[in-house]
């Protein structure tokens, strides 16, 4: 039988371990802050911020939202950025990507205080994640992780083939996966748009890991029998609903699900993960400052 792997359980597990620190900064007389700054009309990233809020507020985070009109200035969202790295009630800063083409990225990556860096982009955290001493590990390959110990997988001595190599989860998520400190020891292949023989490398995994953007990129054909498939993506394609789309993963699901011994639906397996481990990163950087 196949186990398709519940996120939304998983993440709920993460939330509900996250009460006795909450509870600890509460006796300190600490809520723990988070601001996410938004400077895009996209819907999909203004519907992820907005499910980020809604967590925030569940557990007991306090959540601030600052909009930026995406034809503002980069000053502005500069500017704003400062403000929120000195202020003291917020301990974690959160600029939904990607930005508006007029604003430097980098310079975005750059600004946000790397002590308040929850989603573990800063050049100094990235930094520390390749060097194998993670500050924050960024919220969605840690949230892989996570999935992977669910199903009791230990990456340990397996091949994992990763398809994608973002900045946002194929490298962080290769680096924590190799490194012994970081949960890893596994041996990772990072595909990409020029690998010359995807299946291959896919087919030789115990575990694959899609996020690389493409709908259902991925199928049974280019799995071993057995293997853990954790499905990334998240691809709107127009369909006859309700919302004129549907949301598919990178993974073929129907086919890819005969074959492995487990797999994550999408949507409900990465997702609320990403948004748990996000929770996560916010308590562990309040409790950090306040300390
Ligand atoms: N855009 C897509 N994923 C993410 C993420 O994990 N963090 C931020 N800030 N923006 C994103």
């Amino acid at each position: 039988m196949t186990d398709v792997i519940d996120g939304n359980a998983v993440a709920a597990d993460v939330r509900a371990g996250l009460e006795a620190s909450i509870d600890a900064l509460a006796d300190a007389g600490v809520t723990p802050g988070l601001a996410t700054v938004l400077m895009s009309d996209d819907p999909a990233s203004r519907t992820y911020v907005s499910m980020k809020q809604r967590d925030c507020e569940e557990v007991g985070i306090d959540g601030v939202h600052v909009e930026i009109a995406p034809d503002a200035p980069a000053e502005d969202l500069y500017d704003a950025i400062d403000d929120l790295n000195a202020d003291p009630a917020i301990h974690g800063v959160l600029v939904q990507m990607p930005v508006p083409d007029h604003v430097d990225t980098r310079r975005v990556l750059r600004s946000v205080d790397p002590a308040k860096d929850v989603d573990g982009f800063h050049p100094e955290n990235v930094g520390r994640l390749v060097a194998g001493h993670a500050r924050f590990k960024p919220c969605t390959p840690h949230g892989v992780q996570k999935l992977l110990e669910s199903v009791d997988v230990d990456p340990e001595g397996r091949d994992v083939a990763i398809v994608g190599r973002s900045s946002i989860v194929g490298k962080p998520l290769a680096n924590l996966l190799i490194q012994k400190r970081t949960g890893g020891n596994a041996t990772v292949t990072v595909c990409h748009s020029r690998t010359r023989d995807l299946a291959a490398k896919t087919r030789g995994a115990d575990v694959v890991v899609a996020a690389v953007g493409v709908p259902q990129l991925i199928d049974g054909s280019m799995l071993k029998e057995g293997a853990v498939v954790i499905d990334v993506g998240v691809n709107r394609v127009d369909a006859d609903t309700e919302r004129g789309y549907e949301l598919v993963g990178d993974v073929d699901f129907e086919s890819a699900r005969e074959v492995a011994s487990a797999i994550t639906p999408v949507p409900g397996g990465v997702g609320p993960m990403t948004r748990a481990m996000l929770l996560y990163n916010t308590v562990k950087a309040a409790s950090e400052q306040e300390d």
